[in-house]
């Protein structure tokens, strides 16, 4: 069966041209600009394929393994550089499960492996994440649904849309029920490097042999355009069924991507990006949530990590109605509806973007909106 669109990914569609003056819905840091780099790259440099490695440019996946934590755990050879998390997430699903096979992922969550589990004629089940307990993911649930039929689980850490964590603890007991019956374990890690309640989770690629780790540069780094991303897993056969489908796709990684990406990644570079994006992004989470606090028809869990979360609104306000009002005239701000996580009765909002998105702004506007509900 075909690939049918996703409701997130519709809403994104019919309100491209909608041209906002303000966001509270941006989820990845400041994007920084190609000029922050240039110092750093060689103008002399091939625009051919790396010439290196079919797995992607292996100082690149050194650094992929270096800031998961992977380091004796995993090798740089465990990793395929792919084109965001997003392919990452697509190579793995696409090889590992067969129409029939019973795929387990999570609500709210990250809609693309139901996605493709569906045009896969795959099974899908769903672990429901509980509100009233901040989100939290239930594990004697998901272990109630897992069968000898599972063949993969598919989680995010930090959750998109809530920013709520797993522990490492939660990550082994998983692994453990995964394990039991042979399940290949998902943990797209594309938000991790901006945990407000506790340290970054470990990934499960260092945790469990049929563990993969996805994740790019996009979020934390805001380096999203660059589409550079990875996989990484222990198994041999999987990493190289990964390269085989890619070979079918796009082929190689972008060399630009690669070589920005690596930069980007060197530890002092890395550990300078992520405290700007930590400092900025804390100071603006706080003023969103003291703005959630004082008004009365929003409500929401805070994020654990990263730069969104979803706040529920009073009864009776629909979150599709109001998302498509707040981007009409008047407002003209943006926000992402529940209703790309299945919720009507939520919104998504974000405190990413910097200056540019405007939130201040963006809030303003919505408080008019509210008060006239
Ligand atoms: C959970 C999750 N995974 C993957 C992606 C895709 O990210 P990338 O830009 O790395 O492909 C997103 C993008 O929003 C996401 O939220």
């Amino acid at each position: 069966m075909k690939v049918k669109i996703h409701t997130l990914f519709q809403y994104l569609l019919d309100t491209t041209q909608a041209d906002p003056e303000a966001f509270i819905g941006f989820s990845l840091a400041e994007p920084p600009k190609l000029g922050d780099f240039l110092d750093d790259l060689d103008p002399d440099m091939s625009l051919d394929w790396n010439l290196k490695s079919f797995r992607g440019l292996p100082e690149l996946r050194q650094r992929v393994i270096d800031q998961a934590g992977l380091a004796g755990l995993c090798t740089a050879d465990d990793v395929v550089i792919t084109a965001g998390a997003a392919e990452a997430n697509y190579l793995a699903f696409m090889q590992l499960v067969q129409p029939g096979d019973e795929i387990i992922t999570e609500t709210p969550g990250w809609p693309q492996i139901e996605v493709l589990a569906k045009a896969r004629q795959a099974q899908v089940k769903l672990v429901k994440r509980d509100e009233a307990n901040g989100w939290d993911l239930p594990l004697d649930q998901l272990e109630n649904l897992i069968t000898e039929n599972t063949k993969l689980i598919f989680l995010t850490n930090p959750n998109n849309p809530t920013g709520k964590l797993l522990s490492a603890q939660d990550l082994r007991r998983i692994a453990q029920m995964a394990d039991k019956v042979g399940a290949w374990l998902i943990i797209d890690e594309v938000y991790a490097g901006l945990e407000w309640t506790a340290d970054r989770a470990p990934s499960i690629a260092g945790i469990y042999e049929r563990g993969i780790t996805t994740g790019s540069v996009s979020k934390a780094l805001g380096l999203q355009g660059l589409r550079t991303g990875w996989l990484v897993c222990q198994d041999k056969n999987m990493v190289m069924d990964a390269i085989i489908l890619r070979e079918n796709s796009s082929e190689i990684m972008n060399v630009m991507g690669e070589v920005i990406a690596e930069v980007a990644l060197r530890p002092d570079r890395l550990s300078k990006a992520l405290d700007d994006a930590r400092r900025d992004s804390i100071a603006t989470l706080e003023y969103l949530d003291r703005y959630i606090t004082s008004e009365p028809k929003l409500s929401w869990h805070r994020p654990e990590a990263g730069l969104i979360g979803l706040a529920r609104l009073s009864a009776g306000i629909d979150g599709d109605l109001f998302a498509k009002r707040l981007l009409a005239e008047p407002y003209k701000t943006f926000l992402l509806p529940g209703s790309a996580y299945g919720l009507s009765n939520h919104i998504r909002m974000g405190v990413g973007g910097g200056a540019s998105a405007k939130l201040e702004l963006g809030l303003s506007r919505m408080s008019e909106l509210l008060a006239k509900w």
